[in-house]
């Protein structure tokens, strides 16, 4: 039997939700180290001035078409026009596969607040994630563990499980975010931190670095894979999509830029390159964290707030699927949660494996965790995202005019979507690949 529609219970309640999608390990991980690696803040203009003018675009497209047509990612290309209807399906492909990789480091994240509970903390760390990594059995079971802590939230529907979680998460990891970076700011090492992240070098302002900042950009909004329209299906229809957007890129950037303010500090005091990579959460953090007065509070304290991120980004990536199952197969949210789940687990056994005994087995010289990783963020995200900037703007008539009316905002809009977000959108494909 099929559910009837649901709704987000108030503004504030879709807002959240919408931010705990957004907020995810992107901002926590990957941002900080990817700013590292690209000199700071030239890095971070950068990608401040590309979210706020180019990404806003997409951010508003996908917004538009959940509120427009109410329907899941696949019914609504379908609607749009059946031949469009591969686009909703390669959304659903996109957003189904990148779970399969989140969800391992997701895993891993529950072990370090396992080793931390407990105070069993190894002597080098460096040693001991490249060991437990490897291992078969309890990487693939915390996966599936953390896989089924997710599940149960869109199992639960939208307004019982998803808005609770996220209503409940957001404000904790905000919390604990806050506390952090105030112990960071503390540290002998946060001048330089701060120095680090707020003046600019020119020296690394290049071509590749805009195209990292842009892919990252999509990333962390959760843009290009039909999340953000369909969490758009359930809003309220007085909501107001440009505020909501801006909203919602303003909560995200200052998440991530006091993610930096946390981590630099700590960083540097420890005198670790800013620039270690992913290793960076996982091995340098805890490092630091076990030397540090207090170690098992402050080392929980961030893992616990790398689990709520990653659980509310987790949960918005499998309600895109389940909710395309649902209205598509006409099957019970509870059923179409089920299949999501076990196909996930399939895919999510051989990436976890690709740290131990499948690190050998390669596709295009790549792992399937690294495959996962590469082929959704730097082809399928900056592809999808141009697919459907290019059918809201020339296929849908007068779209622009259905979400903002006759405003001058909407002109712009128009002229941003149909030419000039695509061209930079194709620009970024062909050198990314
Ligand atoms: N935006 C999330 C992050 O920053 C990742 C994500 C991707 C969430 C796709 C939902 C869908 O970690």
């Amino acid at each position: 039997m099929q559910d009837k529609r649901p709704e987000w219970s108030s503004h504030l309640s879709f807002i959240i939700a919408t931010v705990g999608s957004a907020v995810g390990l992107g901002n926590i991980w990957r941002f900080p180290y990817i700013m590292g690696k690209n000199g700071g803040a030239v890095f971070l203009f950068t990608y401040l001035l590309l979210i706020a003018f180019i990404c806003i675009i997409p951010l508003c497209c996908e917004l538009g078409l959940g509120k427009l047509y109410k329907k899941n990612v696949i019914n609504t290309f379908e609607i749009i026009s059946p031949k469009y209807k591969w686009v909703g399906w390669l959304c659903i492909i996109t957003v189904t596969l990148i779970p399969c990789f989140y969800f391992v480091v997701g895993g891993w994240i529950l072990n370090y607040i396992w080793i931390f509970l407990t105070n069993e903390l190894p002597v080098n760390f460096a040693n001991y994630f490249s060991s437990f990594s490897s291992q078969i059995f309890m990487p693939c079971f915390l996966t599936i563990l953390f896989l089924i802590m997710t599940a149960i939230f869109p199992f639960r529907g939208v307004n019982k499980g998803i808005e609770k979680a996220n209503n409940l998460m957001m404000p904790l990891f905000a919390l604990m975010l806050l506390i952090l970076a105030i112990f960071a700011l503390t540290l002998p090492g946060a001048k330089e931190g701060l120095l680090f992240m707020f003046k600019p070098d020119f020296s690394h302002f290049d071509k590749t670095m805009i195209l990292t900042a842009l892919g990252q950009a999509l990333f962390t909004l959760s843009i290009g894979m039909g999340t953000i329209l369909t969490y758009g299906s359930y809003m309220k229809e007085n909501t107001n999509i440009v505020k909501s957007a801006y909203t919602l890129i303003i909560c995200d950037t200052i998440i991530a830029v006091t993610a930096g303010i946390m981590i630099f500090p700590i960083v540097f005091s420890f005198g670790v390159e800013p620039s270690a990579g992913a290793s960076l959460a996982f091995i340098s953090m805890p490092q630091m964290f076990s030397e540090l007065p207090f170690a098992s509070f402050f080392g929980l304290i961030f893992f616990a707030l790398l689990f709520f991120a990653s659980i509310t980004s987790g949960i918005s990536m499998m309600e895109t699927t389940v909710a395309a199952f649902t209205d598509k197969f006409k099957i019970s949210r509870k059923k179409s949660t089920v299949i999501t789940t076990a196909v996930i687990a399939l895919i999510s056994i051989p990436a976890s494996l690709s740290f131990g005994v499948l690190s050998n087995f390669k596709v295009f010289d790549k792992t399937v965790f690294d495959l996962l990783d590469y082929t959704t963020s730097n082809i399928f995200l900056p592809f999808n995202t141009l697919i459907i900037c290019l059918i809201a703007g020339w296929s849908i008539p007068y779209f622009w005019k259905k979400i903002f009316g006759e405003s001058f905002f909407g002109v712009v809009f128009n002229i941003l979507l149909k030419f000039i977000v695509p061209i930079i959108l194709i620009f970024v494909l062909v050198t990314g690949i």
